[in-house]
């Protein structure tokens, strides 16, 4: 019999989690299954109750649901309580542990795939919700010089950077304040892309130095690769790789086996080059 995985949200028919950890499963010859559940919120709770008593082994979370997942388990990670937010859960000894393995993905996306890496960077964290949130922790292991945090509604930024500055020089301001400045990297952790949005940045803060990643992702460019492109970014890249990353680490901490994502990268970049798909 093999063990039961799955992925939780709404809606989920795009998503490529079957597709990524069915590689992975192969690869390492794990026994298992993953399968899409799409829950609405409403029944999100005594859906991923009944998944577990039934048997599943783990879960992903994703939109809308990765807050109501924190508040259901019985123990949270250091990393998913900093996050605030939950996209993988694991049953041990029938407990529930919510971890979030989403800022690890960004990070081993920036610093092993696309090999980024910098003496005390200065970084712009674009938006101030539940993504941005996630992505600070992760960003502040690369020791940047001042970690600016802009988002449409300043003071939600605000807000967020007193929560994290603990951690390191971080500020938080509305897009029209980033006027003269520049970043080494620009990560945009808005929801604009989903949409076909940009968000409204002065454009001279991107420049030839710039690295502009979308924790986004897309078949062709998104919204935001696309804008940065344009203005001449030295980098300009979108979320594949931090997807497969954050799913190698909720692999291995169902199945205690780390697997090898360059082979389901480069399927997944052959594939995105290609419609259908949208996000998550
Ligand atoms: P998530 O959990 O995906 O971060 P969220 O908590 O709803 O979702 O946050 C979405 C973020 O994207 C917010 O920072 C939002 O800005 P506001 O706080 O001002 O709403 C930002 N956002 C969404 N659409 C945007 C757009 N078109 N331009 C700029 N920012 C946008």
């Amino acid at each position: 019999m093999p063990d039961h995985y799955g992925l939780f949200g709404h809606p989920v028919h795009h998503s490529w989690s079957p597709f990524i950890h069915g590689i992975f499963a192969r690869q390492t010859g794990q026994d298992m299954v993953y399968r899409l559940h799409d829950t609405p919120p409403e029944r999100f709770r005594s859906d991923v109750l009944a998944f577990f008593s039934s048997g599943g082994h783990g879960i992903n979370v994703t939109l809308p649901h990765k807050r109501a997942a924190a508040d259901l388990v019985n123990e949270l990670t250091p990393r998913a309580q900093l996050a605030d937010a939950v996209n993988t859960v694991v049953r041990r000894d029938e407990q529930l542990i919510g971890d979030n393995t989403d800022g690890a993905g960004l990070l081993a996306d920036l610093t092993r795939n696309l090999g980024l890496g910098w003496e005390s960077p200065r970084v712009l964290v674009l938006g101030a919700g539940g993504a941005a949130r996630g992505a600070l922790e992760p960003l502040f292991s690369l020791r940047p010089r001042l970690l600016v945090i802009a988002n449409r509604t300043a003071e939600r930024a605000v807000a967020l950077a007193g929560e994290f500055a603990n951690l390191g020089p971080v500020s938080g301001c509305e897009f029209a304040r980033l006027e003269n400045q520049r970043f080494d990297l620009i990560v945009n952790a808005t929801s604009a892309s989903l949409r076909g949005e940009v968000p409204l940045i002065p454009i001279g803060v991107v420049d030839a130095m710039t690295t502009c990643y979308d924790m986004t992702y897309g078949v062709g460019d998104t919204a935001f690769v696309a804008w940065a492109k344009r203005l001449g970014a030295a980098r300009a890249e979108q979320g594949w790789g931090m997807l497969v990353e954050q799913a190698a680490e909720a692999f291995e901490l169902w199945r205690g086996v780390r697997p090898d994502t360059a082979p389901v990268l480069a399927a997944l970049r052959q594939r995105s080059a290609t419609p259908p798909d949208t996000h998550s």
